[in-house]
């Protein structure tokens, strides 16, 4: 356990929190006004006692742990912050004991013996005639001599103590050189070289040091194919990654890091300019690995072999990799309307479809180019689940599509942006031949920690806003019906304004879309009216997030909007009434049941009687507007449904 997670286990955040802000317990967690923002209207600080995390979802609409908190409430940094906090805990920093240090000497002894080691193979490789072999075989899978050595590549001579007794004439002992995992031990507890007849490759840590190696045959045949060091103090394969040294600074600079499978493809690619290539050994991904790669950036390619079992690997990969990156917070609705924290991964994770029988260091060697556009044509995460899930199986079987819908479902919720995750739903029901409807969490039967996790969270944040807002199911429809003419034509929203005023009815504003992609899509066409650069149109064609995937969306000839120009009018007109309409609809629906069937009242009833009489005379003006020949209407009245007595029970039809 660190120093910080000790500090972490003995101080509580809530009362830390409690020093200052008054905190009222809502279910699990605590609310209360933000510390970090005026605002002493809505109470927007939460704090979560599970995790022991804080989040303001009002204004700053930040979060973090105990030590974020400190360093932001009081100004500190983290080093006078950790000093702060281990004083209070009662935790001391002690400078590094005895067993430390001599713990530290000893690595830093086996680092030596691992250079030693390196040097020795890459002498044996340059000037040995046996090694000449193996630098012709590096030659002819089109590695330079550069490259070589920038790898510290090296051959290990075909004996069973050349390297041992090199080592030994150098001073370290044979019992250090077995720790270092250079030598293998006999049932007789006689030593050999571990590496015998072989390519090797140092597999350095982050930093650089090497902790150990690979050994590849340079027979066809010979087995194992690749012989790596045994689990030492230095060497454990979850916790490195080939190339990461190297890749790292490329890794930051393109804001991308591609996980390939082996030694030969990282150098290839490196060679070839893609810096930013790595590679476990031979092994599963682990979460370890992926905390490495965080630390220079969340977008991550997989490019693992195509065939049956590097797609499972893949998958297991994807699935690692979800549990390693981060998670962000903030609020939002879930399918029924409910508002609910969302978890979502602050991660890319893409996966390559590589060309079967090629490695990538064969690609890159063959047409640099070549791996660019593999790259770039890298499928998102969630298409990729889907499509290989898919792959063979009986998609009019009902247990399969629940199968797929269950796995990938999950995959879907993790994404953060409500447009995105929309058209992944939308793609998953177009797969599954579903309707969009059935495929929400809420409503599909989905074991997942995850999962449960974010039901846990969700069911705090209902309780602590009691605030349902209940979706009308064809508002969707009619929210996108009304986007679709708005993002060809953003202009004709002065049109449909002046056509509302008209009917004694405000303008459009964001409100009137509850759906977060619709909202997302208005916010960009008031933007394009209140910018003079580009056509409007252009403008929100241009700032669409890629792989937006709302194509029926937005495939609207433009030509044929102006033949049409009177008729769509109205209908677009007539639809926005019908959102008003159930929209205000749904406030009073949401109304009465704050001021009915909740324990607290949200509203006193004078305020509540207000807001039924504003809103009925809002519904009035639109029933108004509905019947008139100018949005289409037929000039009758219409049944006017849902009767809300002030305060009382509901009469009416729901
Ligand atoms: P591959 O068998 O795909 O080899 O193993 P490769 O990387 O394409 O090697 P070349 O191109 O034939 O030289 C992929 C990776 O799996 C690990 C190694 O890390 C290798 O790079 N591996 C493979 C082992 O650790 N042991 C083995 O026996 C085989
Ligand atoms: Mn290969």
């Amino acid at each position: 356990m660190t120093v910080v997670e000790d500090i972490k286990q003995r101080i509580d955040l809530v009362d830390v929190v409690s020093q200052t802000v008054k905190l009222k317990r809502t279910g699990k967690n605590y609310i209360g006004f933000c510390p970090f923002h005026s605002n002493t209207r809505t109470p927007a600080f939460v704090v979560f006692p599970d995790s022991q995390t804080w989040r303001c979802f009002g204004q700053c609409n930040e979060g973090g742990d105990l030590f974020g908190y400190v360093m932001k409430r009081d100004n500190l940094d983290f080093q006078e912050t950790l000093k702060q906090l281990a004083d209070k805990a009662g935790v001391t920093l002690k400078p590094q004991t005895q067993a430390d240090r001599k713990n530290e000497e000893k690595q830093q002894t086996l680092v030596e013996v691992m250079d030693a080691s390196a040097e020795f193979f890459r002498k044996q490789m340059l000037e040995t005639e046996s090694g000449k072999k193996a630098l012709d075989y590096l030659h002819k899978r089109g590695l330079t001599d550069e490259t070589i050595k920038i790898w510290g590549l090296g051959f290990a001579p075909d004996s069973w103590s050349q390297l041992l007794d090199h080592l030994l004439a150098k001073g370290y002992t044979r019992e250090l050189i077995l720790q270092a995992g250079m030598l293998s031990q006999g049932d007789d507890g006689r030593v050999y070289d571990r590496f015998r007849d072989r390519l090797m490759f140092p597999i350095r840590s982050m930093y650089g040091k090497i902790a150990g190696f690979g050994g590849r045959v340079l027979a066809p045949e010979g087995v194992p194919k690749y012989l790596n060091s045994p689990a030492t103090d230095l060497f454990d394969k979850g916790r490195l990654l080939y190339g990461l040294d190297q890749a790292r600074t490329g890794m930051r600079a393109e804001a991308q890091a591609v996980i390939v499978e082996g030694y030969m493809d990282v150098i290839g690619l490196h060679q070839a300019g893609y810096t930013n290539a790595v590679s476990p050994m031979g092994t599963a991904l682990t979460e370890s690995q992926f905390q490495l790669i965080k630390k220079m950036t969340s977008n991550i390619i997989l490019a693992l072999d195509p065939d049956a079992a590097g797609q499972k690997a893949t998958l297991r990969g994807l699935e690692t990799a979800r549990k390693a990156m981060d998670m962000d917070e903030r609020l939002g609705f879930d399918s029924h309307g409910l508002l609910k924290i969302e978890r979502f991964l602050k991660a890319d994770i893409r996966v390559t479809t590589l060309p079967e029988g090629k490695d990538p260091d064969e690609i890159v060697l063959e047409d640099p180019a070549a791996w660019q556009e593999i790259i770039v044509g890298a499928k998102p995460v969630v298409n990729h689940v889907m499509d290989s899930l898919a792959e063979g199986q009986d998609l009019a079987d009902p247990k399969v599509k629940r199968m797929i819908a269950e796995q990938v479902l999950p995959l879907i919720e993790d994404v953060g942006s409500t447009v995105e995750r929309e058209a992944y739903r939308q793609r998953l029901a177009a797969l599954l031949r579903l309707d969009t409807r059935s495929l929400h969490l809420n409503t599909a039967v989905v074991s997942h920690d995850r999962r449960k996790q974010n039901r846990a969270h969700a069911e705090g944040a209902g309780e602590i806003l009691k605030q349902p807002v209940a979706l009308t199911a064809k508002n969707r429809a009619l929210e996108e019906f009304t986007m679709k003419y708005l993002v060809v034509e953003p202009e004709s929203l002065y049109l449909i304004n002046r056509a509302l005023a008209r009917f004694g009815l405000n303008e459009l504003t964001i409100d009137d879309f509850q759906e977060g992609d619709m909202k997302h899509l208005f916010t960009l066409v008031k933007q394009s009216l209140s910018q003079d650069e580009y056509e409007a149109s252009d403008f929100v064609e241009m700032n669409l997030v890629d792989d937006f995937e709302l194509p029926e969306l937005l495939a609207i000839e433009k030509e044929s909007l102006s033949d049409m120009q009177s008729k769509l009018f109205k209908d677009r007109t007539r639809s926005i009434l019908r959102l008003r309409h159930n929209n205000v609809e749904d406030r009073l629906r949401e109304i009465h049941y704050l001021q009915n069937d909740t324990e607290e009242k949200t509203y006193s009833q004078d305020e509540a009687n207000v807001l039924y009489l504003d809103l009925i005379e809002t519904r009035k003006k639109i029933d108004q507007a509905l019947m008139s020949p100018d949005s289409g209407g037929t000039g009758k009245v219409r049944n006017i449904p849902g009767v809300y007595h002030l305060g009382g029970r509901s009469h009416g039809s729901n």
